[in-house]
């Protein structure tokens, strides 16, 4: 496997990470996962400028400029033969002695590689079940941050109860799942939380209001409890991995009639043309 380590590609083998990077040990630094559709990279220059305004909003300034990472991560995919997956990248503060504070002049290190990614087939057809937990993040989750402390441990929850994702309830509202955003259907209304500080504005939400719009299709961003979870008509949920994938039961209890919903599969289906 080809790895890009800052302007150059490695082989993975001779990749070499220092001790003293401050994403190792601090968790100081933003990531991107861009999903590959035979062998073309889909949104990515969404994805790139949602890195740049990570990276931005937490003092990282990037060495390559944004169209230079452009041309990099396209050679990376041609390099390493990618035709369905995903590409993972990241870029730490730099290397420095550990301690808390840093120098505002440290360079960053960037690194990107092919990570499998496959359409949750079955997933998107039978649909999931999601738990609900209280949403303890920080108040920054506009920030794609490679903190995910707290996503990993409900994510964890999820899967160790036999669920595929953890629903955040934050004073009594639904903000996002762990590692996706969250969508409900009441009376063919589609109901979604507002971009702001509270959810990670999903490259994949932007695309599917964007649909919405476009089909004429009756959505709202708005937040809503997690009563209305609860009686929700359908729920779904969206990533650049998972795409459109129908929840079908949380905490145990039915969504609807405890199937993937009709006008869910719709959705999915219109998506799905986009990006072909
Ligand atoms: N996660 N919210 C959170 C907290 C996320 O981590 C993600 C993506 C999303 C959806 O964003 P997008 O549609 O741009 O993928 C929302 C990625 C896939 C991950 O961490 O693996």
């Amino acid at each position: 496997m080809k790895v890009l380590i800052n302007n150059e590609l490695q082989d993975r083998q001779e990749v070499k990470v220092d001790i003293e990077d401050r994403g190792y040990q601090f968790g100081d630094g933003v990531y991107e996962v861009i999903r590959v559709y035979e062998g073309v990279p889909y949104t990515l220059d969404e994805h790139l400028a949602r890195f740049y305004r990570s990276s931005k909003e937490i003092g990282i300034t990037p060495h390559l400029s944004l169209e230079e990472l452009k041309q990099k991560l396209i050679l990376l995919i041609k390099e390493n033969g990618l035709n369905d997956g995903g590409i993972y990248v990241q870029m730490s503060r730099g290397v420095a002695p550990r301690k808390h504070q840093y120098e505002v002049n440290l360079t960053p290190e960037l690194v990107a590689y092919p990570v499998p990614s496959k359409r949750p087939d079955k997933e998107q057809k039978e649909g999931v079940a999601a738990i609900t937990a209280e949403d303890l993040r920080w108040l920054r989750c506009d920030i794609k941050s490679l903190n995910l402390l707290y996503n990993i441990m409900i994510k964890q929850k999820a899967h160790e109860s036999g669920a595929f994702e953890g629903i955040l309830v934050r004073d009594g509202n639904i903000t996002e799942g762990t590692s996706s955003n969250i969508f409900i259907i009441k009376d063919r209304t589609i109901y979604t939380h507002p971009a702001g500080n509270l959810i990670l504005n999903g490259i994949t939400r932007t695309k599917l209001l964007e649909l919405f719009k476009s089909k004429g299709w009756a959505y709202k961003e708005q937040a809503f409890s997690k009563e209305t979870l609860l009686q929700a008509d359908e729920v779904f949920m969206s990533s650049t991995t998972a795409e459109v994938v129908p929840i079908t039961s949380i905490d145990g209890k039915p969504v609807g009639n405890g199937s993937a919903g009709s006008f869910t599969v719709e959705i999915r289906e219109a998506f799905q043309e986009l990006i072909k």
